[in-house]
């Protein structure tokens, strides 16, 4: 499958959302991530439902809402209706990870499951085959514009050996520290989609610089 980019509204300027959601929408991005932080998982909070809600009413592309708090399960319906099309909970958050997985699928969602830089995709042998998605983190998650962890490649080799292995058709989803030094690299190494946030919305020409991650090849 092509390559495809989720570039992070965390890193947009929240003053003008409404723009830079349209700044996304005629772009090359393919989704909108959106990253939900509770102060609890991770040391930051970021913002919740009604601001997912406005994302939505602007964005003509899915959000990719990636939820970094504790007992996610406890909120998969709002998700849904404040516009998730994909929904991602960590694997270090959530002790019955196949039925929170079953539940957001029930909800006509896509799933995924979000590892920490510590946490081993060899975790994942018997869930991989219900997961639509897979999202390696390369930074700590709380936040944006952190350098990327370069253990991260034989993460990602490991991840596809096993997605390969089982039959699954999860993708692979990698975030933090996304530049265009990296990309080409990531991509090469079996990633499907990359989420760039600092790299993209502190770029003088945001729209270029999708384009460019997203065409980079090794
Ligand atoms: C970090 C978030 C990331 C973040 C990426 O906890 O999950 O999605 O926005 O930002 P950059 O690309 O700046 O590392
Ligand atoms: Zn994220």
């Amino acid at each position: 499958m092509s390559k495809l980019i989720a570039p992070s509204i965390l890193s947009a300027d929240f003053s003008k959302l409404g723009s830079e959601v349209e700044m996304l929408n005629s772009s090359e991005a393919d989704w909108i991530h959106v990253d939900v932080m509770d102060g609890v998982f991770v040391p930051n909070i970021s913002f919740g439902f009604p601001v997912i809600e406005k994302i939505k009413e602007y964005a003509t592309k899915p959000l990719d809402v990636h939820l970094m708090i504790i007992n996610p399960d406890h909120y998969f319906e709002k998700f849904k209706s404040a516009g998730a099309d994909i929904l991602t909970i960590h694997y270090e958050a959530e002790t019955h990870l196949h039925r929170a997985v079953s539940a957001i699928k029930e909800l006509g969602m896509k799933a995924g499951v979000a590892l920490n830089p510590h946490t081993p995709a060899a975790l994942l042998e018997d869930i991989i085959h219900d997961l639509d998605l897979v999202l390696i983190m390369s930074v700590n998650p709380g936040f944006g514009g952190q350098k990327f962890i370069s253990n991260t490649y034989n993460k990602i080799s490991r991840l596809k050996k096993l997605i390969n292995d089982s039959g699954s058709k999860a993708l692979i989803e990698v975030d933090g520290g996304v530049n265009l030094t990296n990309s080409a690299k990531l991509y090469k190494t079996g990633v499907d989609i990359l989420v760039a946030g600092n790299s993209v919305f502190s770029s003088v020409s945001p729209k270029q610089t999708i384009k460019e991650i997203k065409s980079a090849r090794w």
